[in-house]
């Protein structure tokens, strides 16, 4: 499929036929500065996150050893197999004294779920094609919050500044059109949706690397979208995971408190303004071949014969208490927790 019959399918509404993708919504487990991927075992870590998913998340999860899906007692995805735990940075406004306030997040649109993120698991077009499903133990990294240089925001991370709510105009498959690498540059009257893709191949036999990231590769040429092969180096396909996570902007929307110079107020949790920090953590826990079932028989959207499904209702009321305990911004704040450098 090309883009532009992808985007006549995102149109009228087919996006998950089309591509065969499993799109769902995972509530917020817990806002905390912990990052068992990156930094694990700091109780608390540099920067904060929300994160989501299975509640056996901890500081420190020893890769392979410490199953997700063993020590898990819920999940906060609505796909109930699933105890994986993803995580994104927080995101701030910076009031003219200085100041900070946490933006909420809020759950995407038709998903119940109370704040949290969409997790998509994309087959591809080339249905043919054979996707293999993560190992236990595999976690990943995508972008790198040390980073302020555009050219060097993976493809597939981007904003979009959403005109309203209703997400209308809808504006097109993710990272094209009017879609930025760096925080909106105005106020937007629907908030912000962050997409969050990671790379779709893998060498076959390291569930991690000293970078999180060796491990995974991009398509040899083209893109997974378009059917692209895997280089040789990281031959397997495997499900091109995303995130959506939405930002509610709107009470900050007052240009009189931004400031005058024209200086961004929007700030990551890891003191960066620009936006081109944006990166996302995963780590794998779905329940035995729970997600190779649902690769193997083309899932799609939130609900799926292959798959167990637990209510809205439940996925939410599973929650964990903040570990590294310290307010999160809800009330302004002098600095960012945990006071990370501002560049
Ligand atoms: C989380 O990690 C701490 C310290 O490593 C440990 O004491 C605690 O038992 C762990 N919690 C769970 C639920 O595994
Ligand atoms: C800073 O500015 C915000 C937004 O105007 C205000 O609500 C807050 O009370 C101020 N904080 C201080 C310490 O002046």
């Amino acid at each position: 499929m090309n883009l532009k019959s992808l985007v006549a399918a995102i149109a009228a509404g087919q996006l998950a036929a089309a591509q065969e993708l499993m799109r769902f919504g995972c509530s917020q487990l817990t806002i905390d500065r912990i990052d068992p991927l990156v930094n694990p075992g700091s109780l608390p870590s540099p920067h904060m996150h929300q994160l989501i998913g299975g509640n056996s998340l901890n500081a420190s999860m020893k890769p392979v050893d410490y199953d997700p899906s063993a020590e898990s007692t819920c999940t906060s995805c609505t796909y109930s197999e699933d105890f994986s735990n993803y995580w994104t940075a927080n995101a701030y406004f910076r009031a003219k004294n200085g100041s900070f306030k946490r933006v909420p997040q809020v759950a995407n649109l038709g998903l119940g779920v109370q704040g949290g993120v969409t997790v998509y698991y994309i087959r591809g077009y080339q249905s043919s094609a054979r996707v293999t499903a993560f190992p236990k133990g595999f976690r990943m990294l995508v972008g790198d919050p040390a980073n302020r240089d555009p050219k060097k925001v993976p493809s597939g991370l981007c904003f979009r500044c959403e005109a309203n709510m209703q997400q209308t105009p809808f504006g097109g498959a993710p990272c094209t059109g009017s879609d930025t690498k760096y925080f909106p540059k105005s106020t937007c009257g629907g908030g912000w949706r962050v997409t969050v893709t990671f790379p779709s191949c893998w060498d076959g036999k390291n569930t991690d690397s000293p970078d999180h990231k060796s491990h995974i590769a991009y398509p040899a040429s083209g893109t997974f979208e378009s059917g692209g092969a895997c280089p040789a180096s990281h031959p397997v396909k495997i499900p091109q995971v995303m995130y959506e996570v939405m930002f509610d902007t709107r009470q900050f929307n007052n240009k009189a408190d931004w400031p005058t110079d024209g200086t961004q107020p929007f700030y990551w949790s890891h003191g960066d303004n620009t936006g081109y920090g944006i990166h996302g953590d995963y780590l794998f826990g779905w329940k035995g071949d729970a997600l190779q079932r649902a690769m193997d028989t083309k899932c799609s959207g939130d609900r799926c014969a292959a798959l167990q499904r637990q209510t809205d209702a439940k996925a939410i009321a599973c929650t964990k208490s903040q570990l590294a305990k310290e307010e999160i911004g809800d009330k302004w704040l002098p600095n960012l927790p945990g006071a990370p450098e501002i560049f």
